[in-house]
């Protein structure tokens, strides 16, 4: 099973300059709470931006480029279509990003773990739309208020059926 996993601002924005914009430490608690044990698969410029491999996950890095990581966690992959060799087809398997990958890989997936902040961004990343047609909302969480001057929900989304 394929899910993504993202934090997005209110006009999709994700990041700019290869960085995350924001600041939330009760998101990154959680995203390590779900994605821990599991597969993760992220692009090329997402890997660099994480800046070390992230403990207890098995990394699958979508690049055509020779990246220079002999970490045992970590697989380099140049063909989305290799992809289902390299993740676990028995469990949930997750994509980190960032914005090409979630373009390439969202209609494939059939859960989304959506951070919504209430705020739009400036940025240069973006993640799809997501379509009332193809997702339902199964749960939303509004987050306790923090140190941010802004509000957000943790929702899933999971794919409706055909
Ligand atoms: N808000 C969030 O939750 C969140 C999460 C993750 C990332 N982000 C943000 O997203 C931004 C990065 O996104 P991005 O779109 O620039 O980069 P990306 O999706 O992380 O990586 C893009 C790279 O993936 C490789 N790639 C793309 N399509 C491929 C294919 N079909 N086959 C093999 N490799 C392929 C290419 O690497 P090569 O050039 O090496 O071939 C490409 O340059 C950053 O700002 C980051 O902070 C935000």
């Amino acid at each position: 099973m394929l899910s993504i996993i993202v934090a997005v601002a209110k006009n999709y924005v994700i990041g700019k300059d290869n960085k995350l914009i924001w600041n939330i430490p009760a998101d990154l608690k959680r995203f390590k709470k779900i994605t821990t044990g599991h597969t993760v698969i992220m692009g090329r410029n997402t890997f660099l931006s994480l800046g070390r491999v992230l403990p207890n996950r098995k990394h699958v890095v979508l690049s055509l480029t020779d990246i220079d990581c002999d970490d045992e966690n970590v697989v380099i992959v140049d063909d989305i279509e290799k992809l289902d060799e390299y993740i676990n087809k028995d469990e949930e398997n997750f994509v980190i990003g960032g914005a090409m990958i979630y373009k390439l890989l969202m209609p494939k997936a059939d859960r989304l773990y959506i951070t919504e902040i209430d705020k739009d961004f400036d940025g240069d990343s973006y993640f799809p739309e997501i379509s009332k047609d193809e997702w339902k909302e199964v749960s939303r969480e509004h987050a306790p208020q923090d140190e941010n001057d802004f509000r957000y929900d943790y929702v899933i989304y999971e794919r409706k059926e055909k």
